[in-house]
Formats: structure tokens, sequence, C-alpha cells
């Protein structure tokens, strides 16, 4: 039946047609195309609502110069390279794969012809198959570990997994025995492509800029296992998180050369952490030792990257602990930027960070951890952290700015504002108010106007004050709330506004993409 709305909108594509008709006649259009821009501009939105196209809401959040005012939704896999010989394997739960594949589906995922979804259970979502890749696990193993209680749980439930495992433990366990399990199905089921791409359903990848890097830049036969480099009691692996790398080749080898691949590490697994590590032990067998591509494989995303010297000219290809919101958002600024060249970490700070850059959060962390003022009394050195500890500055070391640090969020803040100023300690200390102290420094800071190394060099952006500590920061970071239940242990955190927008000025355009080679 139509509704009134319906009835509405056909009246008005008639009244307009009707208009719109002998005005066709009296124009004069050269080409047919003209008359179907027409048709387009003034009424296909009445045929078909908004015709794909949106207020873009990044713009409307403060992003003016960095996208466009319009989302045009209509062919949003138009600028998507071409995959070919490169395939995704991604892998997640089945206690969270509803929540993070979605969003990946209805964003980057729609333009790969083809990828394999891997999890603990066979599940449908939509027209997407999600395959078991523990299905072939020895049941002795099955019944000796803890961690495939969740897995006979997940299999037997008879409604949602929601319902069924939501409060049950061992996710994290189970999911080291998919690593290589994976590598076999992904081999059986599509085999001799040129580059395996591992990633999460929290993973986000920049397909532009991985494809163009694995086509034009990587050598597979020279670094043929690529991500982002952690270490386990000294032995390195690509990070499962942020995502990696593995070429065909080394993809063969390891079903080739070591017999029953995935049984023989699943043997491994209760021994061992994680199976990422587990896949670098693997790849280590048949001779592939991980290779370092940070920051362009990044286990950060917009609000937690640190930005400032070292991620700023740098393509980026991966983040990590994307949930639905914010892969959405970043695909939304992929699809609606206003620049053409290669995303670069500075891009992600202009749309997600800059228009949020204000000089203090209540109640948040940006995770400034890098130099901490503690009070030296012996009852606030026994209140801090071991690693806020470790990173200390000595009582002794401190100027006058730094011994205050510790006593309020404005003490605190004036440590990035003095950074590398020539404070007079007797002038300083005679101040009585933070605002005569905040305006000598300012003063200082003026002084140094037209000094651009000055801005450049800078090595402290940012501060969490939190009772008797103060921490800075020689990156920034947006952050994100933290609560603390008593107000006395409150997190305040901020940002020296005026020292990041000259370092960002100073730093000028990128010369050119800064593209880290595998070491
Ligand atoms: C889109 O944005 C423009 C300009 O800000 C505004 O006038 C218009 O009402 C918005 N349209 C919708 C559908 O929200
Ligand atoms: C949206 O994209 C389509 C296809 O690329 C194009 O034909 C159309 O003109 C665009 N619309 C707007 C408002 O930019
Ligand atoms: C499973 O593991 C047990 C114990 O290691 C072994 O005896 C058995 O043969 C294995 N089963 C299969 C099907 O490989």
């Amino acid at each position: 039946m139509m509704t009134f709305r319906s009835w509405k909108a056909a009246v008005m594509v008639g009244l307009t047609l009707l208009l719109i008709i002998p005005l066709y006649q009296l124009r004069d259009y050269s080409t047919a195309g003209e008359y179907k821009q027409y048709i387009y501009d003034h009424i296909s939105h009445y045929l078909n609502r908004e015709g794909g196209v949106y207020n873009n809401t990044l713009y409307q959040q403060g992003a003016e110069t960095t996208v466009h005012q319009q989302f045009n939704f209509s062919s949003p896999c138009e600028n998507f390279p071409n995959t070919d010989g490169i395939l995704l394997v991604m892998k997640t739960g089945a206690t969270e794969a509803f929540d993070k594949l979605p969003t990946q589906l209805l964003t980057a995922m729609q333009c790969l012809p083809d990828f394999l979804l891997f999890s603990d259970l066979e599940q449908q979502i939509g027209k997407y198959h999600i395959y078991n890749v523990l299905d072939r696990v020895n049941d002795t193993i099955k019944s000796q570990q803890a961690e495939f209680k969740l897995y006979e749980a997940q299999q037997t439930c008879p409604v949602s997994q929601k319902d069924c495992t939501g409060s049950m433990k061992g996710a994290w366990d189970l999911d080291k025995y998919k690593f290589l399990n994976m590598v076999e199905r992904a081999w059986d089921m599509r085999p001799n492509m040129e580059w395996y791409v591992f990633a999460e359903a929290d993973t986000y990848v920049v397909w532009s800029n991985l494809v163009y890097w694995l086509r034009e830049r990587a050598k597979p036969e020279e670094h043929p296992y690529v991500g982002s480099v952690a270490l386990i009691k000294g032995f390195p692996f690509a990070h499962g998180g942020s995502g990696y790398v593995v070429s065909g080749a080394f993809m063969k080898k390891m079903i080739e050369l070591i017999p029953n691949v995935a049984a023989k590490y699943d043997e491994k697994a209760p021994h061992e952490c994680c199976g990422d590590l587990l896949i670098s032990m693997a790849l280590d067998e048949v001779g592939a030792k991980v290779k370092q591509a940070h920051p362009m494989f990044n286990g950060e995303k917009p609000n937690t990257l640190p930005y400032g010297p070292g991620h700023w000219c740098e393509p980026i290809f991966t983040m990590h602990h994307m949930n639905s919101e914010e892969v959405s958002a970043v695909w939304q600024y992929e699809q609606t930027r206003t620049k053409s060249e290669r995303m670069q970490i500075k891009d992600l700070y202009h749309t997600f960070f800059a228009p949020h850059l204000v000089p203090y959060r209540k109640e948040w962390s940006n995770g400034a951890d890098d130099t901490c003022y503690i009070a030296p009394d012996e009852a606030a050195q026994e209140d801090a952290g071991n690693h806020e500890k470790g990173r200390q500055k000595k009582e002794d070391e401190k100027n006058a700015v730094e011994k205050m640090a510790h006593q309020s969020p404005s003490a605190c803040s004036l440590v990035c504002e003095s950074a590398g100023l020539d404070i007079n300690e007797q002038e300083f200390n005679a101040l009585e108010t933070h605002t005569e102290r905040l305006s000598y420094i300012r003063g200082k800071y003026s002084e140094k106007d037209g000094d651009i190394n000055f801005k450049k060099d800078r090595k402290c952006f940012q501060w969490k004050f939190q009772r008797n500590m103060c921490c800075t920061g020689k990156s920034f970071k947006l952050g994100a709330p933290k609560f603390e239940g008593e107000t006395k242990n409150r997190h305040t955190s901020g940002w020296f506004v005026k020292g990041i927008n000259d370092w960002v000025e100073a730093r000028g355009e990128c010369e050119q993409v800064a593209w880290r080679d595998p070491s």
C-alpha cells in the first residue's frame, strides 16, 4: 500500500515532470548528457530520495578543510585498487563476529572481489560465510584444553551466541589455534596467490596504500613476511591485530615443507601465549624472518596514534582496535577526502584530532607518559605506579617549572609551555599566581616567534595530571575519557595547543610520502 509520503512524492514528481518536459522543449539542450545532468540535479532526489548523496557528518564535525561537504555514496568502489593476486584472510571469533564484521562488510570489504572469513564457529552473516577453522583440531586437544569448553558451548548453542557464551572466558586462548589452521585452509581454498593479507575483525586496512606498496615497493623474495614487529622472550613476530602480509611463496613453503603444519602447531599452542607468535615460528622454520614496517602497519587508531615526529608524513596501511563506529568513520574519510595524495598519518590528525584540539579535558587520558614529575615525598613516591616512577625526572634535575608540576593540572601544563625556553629561576619563583607564571612563560615564548627551528624541534606536546603526578608526552594523542571513582584520583589531560599548531606549521608540507622500507 502506498503511504501518504510516497503519494506526496509521486504527486511532486508528476508535477515536476509536467513542468520540466515543456521546459526541455523550450530550452536548447545541446547534448543528451546535459539533459541527463539536468534531470539528475533537479529531480533524481525525488525518485531516489537522497540519490546516495548525504551531508558529510565529518564535515559537520569540524573537518571542513580535509573532507567534502557531501558524502556521495553512489559509486564507493570507483577508486578502489585492483586486488588481483592479493587475498584478505580475516580472523574473528563467535563472541565478536556480529559486533565487528557487519561494518567491515558495509565499508571497504564491499569493494574486495574475494576474501576469507575464519572463526571458531561456522556462521552466516548475510550473504557471507564464516568458516570454522578449528574443526580439524585433534579431539584429544579439544578435550584436554580448558579453552575448548567455550568452543563446545558455541557449537551446541541453540539460540544466539550472545545468549549462550556472552559471559564465558576462553576466546583469547582459543584464538591462538586459528593461525596455522588458517594458513592451511587459506592455501586449500585459494592457493597460489601472490600475497596473503592477514587481519582481524577490528583491523582497519587502508587498501589504496597497502596494495600500492605490495605491487610497487614490496619485495616478496627478500621480505616475504612483513608487519609491525613485537617480541616475546626475544622472539620477533608480526603483531596480529596490526595486520601482516605473507608472500604466497612462503605460504606454500609452510604447507609443503612442514608436514601437517596446523596439527604440529596445535600441539605447541597450549605452551605459547599467542598465535601470531606461532605463525612466526612456522615461518622461521622455512627461513622467513619477520620484517618491521612500522608505522605503516600500526597497532593504534586515530585517537591513539602518537602524532608528531615519526608519525606524520608516513603512509598508513593498518590500524587496530577499531570499533564499528571508528571503521565507518575512517572509511567515510577515505571516501570524502579532498586530497588525492596517498593517505598519510597527518591526514588522520587533521580530520579526527585537530577539530577537537582544546587546552585540556577533565576525566580524560591522552596517554602522556614519556617523562613524569612526581612529588618527591615518600607517600607520593609510594603511590606512583612503577611505569611512571621508571620515567620520572630526578628532583635535583628539575627546573623551577618542573619542580611545581605535580601540584595541579595548571602547574603541569606549564612544563610543555616552558620547554626549551630560557626561564630565569629566581624571576619565576618570585611569581605568585598561575596567571602570572603563565604570562611570564608566554612572554618568553613570544620572543621565539621567528625561530622556526625552535618550533620544529619541540619535544613536549601534551600532559596528563593525576594526584601528585604530572607526565608529559613527546607526541600528541587525543586519547579517551577515563573515569576514576574517587575525585582525588581523577585524570586531567591537556595539550599545548599553540606549541602543536606552531610545530605543524613549522614542519610544513610533506615533501614526499615517507615510506619505510622493511628492516
Ligand atoms: C545539509 O547541510 C546544509 C548546509 O549546512 C543544510 O542547509 C541542509 O539543511 C542539510 N541537509 C540535510 C538533509 O540535513
Ligand atoms: C555522485 O556520484 C555519481 C557517480 O560518480 C555522479 O554521477 C554524481 O554526479 C555525483 N553527485 C554529486 C552530487 O556529486
Ligand atoms: C590426536 O592426538 C592423539 C594424542 O597425541 C593421537 O594419539 C591421535 O592419533 C591423534 N588423532 C589424530 C586423528 O590425529
